[in-house]
């Protein structure tokens, strides 16, 4: 089984598709097969930072049944051990999935025969984006430095959190608890996920100690993308702190990733930054956070979330 990872962070334009592009091209070049899944539905882009203009096959082909596995929908790129799964032949409205057509998606992603899966993801909370993000193994946020960016990604994270609690309490059966939660909601008394939790633990102490240790499996790890010189070093560290202090989950900070104005050479002469500007700063980051996030003794050991 491949070890899935996925990339998003709420807000569009901060390097989440250039990561993943630059994570792919660096574990494929550990001798990692390696495949990049563009799931930024209606707004797929991935396949032009690797090169393609066109490709033959992708997403699309895997639901209208073109390919019977989603795996014959990957396309080899230039890059040896890097293959793409691209959105772009999908239709204008695949934005709006069927929820059958997301657990299709989301089946064939766990079945992939690859040693490691990286999803690209478009902005926003919707239940796709978070439903993507949940099925890998690891959760990937990148923001800026921008406050605005920060916020978003906050947003983000809340919202996969909720997500994820909901999926746990529909698993084990939490009816009762969440019908007065329901309650306590409307009224104002609970306002955000971690209040819902912490209300749990509350009113049903044995089924909050359930609750801990399944939201204690997830496992998410931070990247601040577009850092420059005068931005504080320890902000991504600052952060990593108050998401754990927050959250019953794992949070890991994997460092800073220098702006270079070159990136924009390297999206027009359609190459991944690490390859074609080796020795920079940007591309030293990008190593160092590629070699933590695919840190071996790391691995979780069930996917993040559940469906069914
Ligand atoms: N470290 C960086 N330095 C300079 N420009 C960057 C960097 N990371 C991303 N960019 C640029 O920022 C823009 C948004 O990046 P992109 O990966 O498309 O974001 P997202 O996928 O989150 O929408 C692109 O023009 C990209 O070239
Ligand atoms: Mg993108």
């Amino acid at each position: 089984m491949a070890r899935i990872y996925a990339i998003g962070g709420g807000k569009g334009g901060s390097g989440k598709t250039f990561l993943a592009a630059n994570l792919g091209a660096l574990a494929a070049r550990q001798g990692h097969n390696t495949v990049l899944v563009d799931l930024d539905l209606g707004g797929s882009n991935l396949h032009s930072l690797l090169g393609f203009r066109q490709v033959e096959k992708g997403l699309n082909s895997y639901l209208n049944r073109t390919v019977n596995d989603l795996s014959e929908a990957a396309v080899p790129t230039e890059i040896p051990n890097l293959h793409i799964i691209s959105s772009m032949d999908c239709s204008l409205e695949i934005g709006n999935l069927f929820y059958a057509q997301k657990m299709k998606i989301i089946n064939a992603i766990r079945r992939l025969p690859f040693d490691i899966v990286f999803i690209d993801l478009g902005a926003g909370s919707t239940y796709n984006v978070l439903d993507f993000f949940l099925l890998a193994h690891e959760g990937i946020f990148v923001f800026t430095p921008e406050p605005t960016s920060i916020q978003n990604t906050v947003q983000f994270i809340k919202a996969v959190y909720l997500r994820r609690v909901k999926q746990i309490l529909k698993q084990y059966d939490f009816n009762k608890v969440v019908k007065e939660l329901a309650w306590e909601t409307e009224t104002g008394v609970v306002r955000s996920p971690v209040d819902i939790v912490d209300r749990i633990m509350t009113k049903d102490p044995v089924r909050g100690v359930l609750l801990e240790r399944e939201l204690r499996k997830l496992v998410f790890k931070l990247v601040l993308n577009q850092h420059r010189k005068h931005i504080d070093v320890a902000l991504g560290h600052k952060i990593e702190k108050v998401c754990n202090r927050h959250f019953y989950a794992g949070f890991q900070f994997m460092g800073n990733i220098a702006y270079d104005e070159r990136v924009h050479n390297s999206v027009l002469a359609k190459t991944i930054f690490a390859n074609k500007y080796p020795y920079t700063p940007t591309s030293t980051d990008l190593k160092q956070a590629a070699d933590l996030v695919m840190k071996k003794h790391d691995m979780a050991p069930s996917p993040i979330g559940k469906y069914g």
